[in-house]
């Protein structure tokens, strides 16, 4: 059975999901299928035979930007990657790039008819060079532990 990306739904299970974040494994399991419901959170996975390996939670957001080059704040309006996780036994394999870029293509898919410019995410401490490595750049550090890291769609 391969592995296919696709939304999550009621049929999907995620019982034995582990990403070595309890945050980001207890979101799936205990908030993903509400936040849905609610239409506050998008829910994005790779499953095999409708086990969740991997997974992405996408919502509109924006936040304000000192812009350098003209000096000027701007609100930014993009997609905030709330949670990203891969299960341990399907690291490594590209999947987490692959959610990445799947959010990436999401923007450029809705940004003629609504503006959308970055991707947002607020990175854990241990996965902020993983965003680095991904072409997201830190714009302020938030907390001793978390790092606001931003994709510009129009640069990259
Ligand atoms: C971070 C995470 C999503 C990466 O998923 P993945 O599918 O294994 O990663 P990819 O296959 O896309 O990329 C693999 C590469 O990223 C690197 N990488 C993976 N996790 C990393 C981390 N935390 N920090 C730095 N590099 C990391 C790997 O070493 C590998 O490098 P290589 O290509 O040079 O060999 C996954 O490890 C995970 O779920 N971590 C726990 C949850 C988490 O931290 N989520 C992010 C919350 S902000």
């Amino acid at each position: 059975m391969k592995i296919e990306l696709s939304p999550l739904t009621e049929q999907h299970f995620f019982d034995n999901f582990d990403c070595g974040e309890n945050t980001v494994n207890n979101f799936l399991k205990n908030e993903s299928l509400w936040e849905k419901a609610e239409n506050l959170t998008n829910i994005y996975i790779f499953h095999k035979d409708f086990e969740v390996v991997a997974y992405s939670a996408l919502y509109s957001c924006h936040f304000r930007y000192r812009n350098s080059t003209l000096n000027k704040e701007f609100r930014y309006p993009g997609i905030c990657i709330g949670q990203l996780g891969v299960d341990k036994r399907y690291k490594g394999k590209g999947l987490g790039k692959l959610l990445i870029q799947h959010a990436i293509s999401i923007s450029h898919s809705i940004r003629n008819n609504i503006g959308c410019r970055i991707i947002y995410v607020e990175a854990l401490k241990n996965a902020k060079k993983y965003w680095i490595s991904n072409n997201f750049e830190e714009i302020e550090p938030k907390k001793k532990t978390q790092f606001k890291m931003v994709f510009d769609i129009n640069i990259n």
